[in-house]
Order: C-alpha cells, then structure tokens, then sequence
C-alpha cells in the first residue's frame, strides 16, 4: 500500500497495553475496583484481562470474539505486522513522545496481545469476552460503571457513516450508569468528522447525564494528528505533525 500519510485499509484487530489505556483515557485503575468496566471494542486489549486481576468486573465486546483463540492469534500476529507497516515511509509526521519509535509501537501492541490472548484462550466461551458488535450490545441499561471505547469511534470515517456513529455513541450511553469514555473523542484527521463536529452533530448525549470523552479529572487521550482540533481532554500516545 503506498500512502503519503498513515493508513491501513481495513479494521485492524489489535489492542494496547494497560499502560497505553491509562495514558489514553487519564484512567486511574485503582478508582474502578469492586467496579464494573465495559471495554467496546476489547480487540487484542490486554485490559480486561489484567483489570480483573485487580478486582475490577472487566467485560470486553468485539465483533470477532467468536473467533477461535488459535485463530484469533494468528490474525493478532499479522494485523500488528499490517498496521506497523503503515508507518513505513510517514514516522516523520509523527511527534514521538509517548513512544520511542516505531519498534516501541510494535512493543507495546505485541504486549498487548500476548498477555489479551492469554486470557481469551482461557475464557472466550464465557461471558468475559462477548461476541457483538455495536451499535447493539447485549446488555441491559447501565450495566457498566464505567464504558471505555477505543480507536473505532471517529477513525473509520469512510467504512462507519454518521448515524452508525450516533447510534454507537447512545448505545455505549446506555449500557453505562456512570461514565463513557471515547478516544478520540473530537475531531479527527477526516473531513467528514470535523464537519459533524463543526455542527456538534457528534454529540448525540448533549443534554444527557452522560459524560463522553471526558475523565472525572477532565482529561482523556491516544494517537493525534496536528490538524486535529485537539481538546483539553486528550493525552495522546502518538501523535501526527501538522503536513
Ligand atoms: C483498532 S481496534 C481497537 C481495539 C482497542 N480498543 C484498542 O484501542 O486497541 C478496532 C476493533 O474494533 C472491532 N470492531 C470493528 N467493528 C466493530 C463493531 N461494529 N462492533 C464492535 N467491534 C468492532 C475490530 O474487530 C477491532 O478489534
């Protein structure tokens, strides 16, 4: 694939570290023990497994949780190859601070999936790793304190249209009593999104006791683009320079 910009064409099935989540959602683990957590969509996230280590109810939803653990490693393996390889020839529209380089970024989503697919080999016919996909999820109304929604919402501008983002953003709203968490939440690279947001038809929950985006502390986070309109709210991992 030959781009002058960062791009992978499909969705890619890979996760990121505890640390990464932390980093991206301003998350502070210990505030969500005795808690329950949503993670939608989970992918190879080593977060549901390592969060319920710490007493936290730690659900994840993806639309390929029912695929077979052997099988989803080896899609793990080659979608971080895939989407490492989408840096190749663009690393100098990044600005590296959470990350070293392009190795660290492999590190930390090989991390990521070795210690998900641990777990999920374990328990992927159990309700820990659900098999759905939004914009409905199987669960009754607030049943999660917190919702964490990474790296779908607002990336996939010209597979996911404006009502199957609305239509996400109320459904991860419904399942959560407290807090839903989205990165990125604001205005992405893609022109359609920075439309929506120029409207403020993006937020669906305005009005709502909902709280998207935006941490009790009032940050958030992940991978940002400088002609991003960038919020107060995020702490990216990686982010672009302005072209
Ligand atoms: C780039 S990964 C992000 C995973 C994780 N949240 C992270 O930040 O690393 C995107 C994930 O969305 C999943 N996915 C794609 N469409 C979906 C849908 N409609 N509902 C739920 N998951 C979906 C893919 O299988 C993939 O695992």
């Amino acid at each position: 694939m030959s781009s002058d910009r960062y791009a992978i064409d499909d969705v890619a099935f890979i996760g990121r570290t505890v640390e990464e989540y932390e980093h991206m959602f301003d998350l502070d683990l210990s505030a969500w023990e005795g808690q329950s957590v949503l993670d939608c969509p989970g992918g190879a996230c080593a977060f549901v497994a390592e969060a319920n280590t710490r007493d936290i109810d730690a659900v994840g939803v993806d639309i390929l949780y029912d695929v077979p653990p052997d099988e989803l490693h080896e899609k793990c393996e080659s979608d971080v190859d895939t989407a490492i390889a989408g840096f190749e020839g663009v690393e100098d529209q990044f600005i590296w601070e959470f990350y070293d380089d392009v190795a660290d970024v492999r590190a930390h989503w090989t991390a990521a999936y070795q210690e998900f697919i641990a777990d999920y080999a374990d328990r992927f016919d159990t309700d820990r790793y659900v098999d759905a996909q939004l914009p409905d999820l199987p669960f009754e109304d607030d049943s999660f304190s917190l919702v964490l929604s990474a790296n779908l919402m607002f990336l996939y501008m010209e597979k996911f249209d404006y009502e199957f983002h609305e239509q996400s953003l109320l459904e991860l709203a419904r399942v959560a009593s407290d807090e839903v968490r989205v990165y990125p939440s604001n205005a992405s690279t893609a022109s359609a999104t920075r439309d929506w947001t120029n409207s403020a038809r993006c937020w669906p929950t305005r009005g709502t006791r909902r709280n998207f985006g935006r941490s009790r502390s009032g940050s958030s986070t992940g991978p940002r683009n400088s002609s991003e309109s960038r919020s107060e709210s995020h702490r990216p991992t990686l982010s672009a320079r302005g072209r």
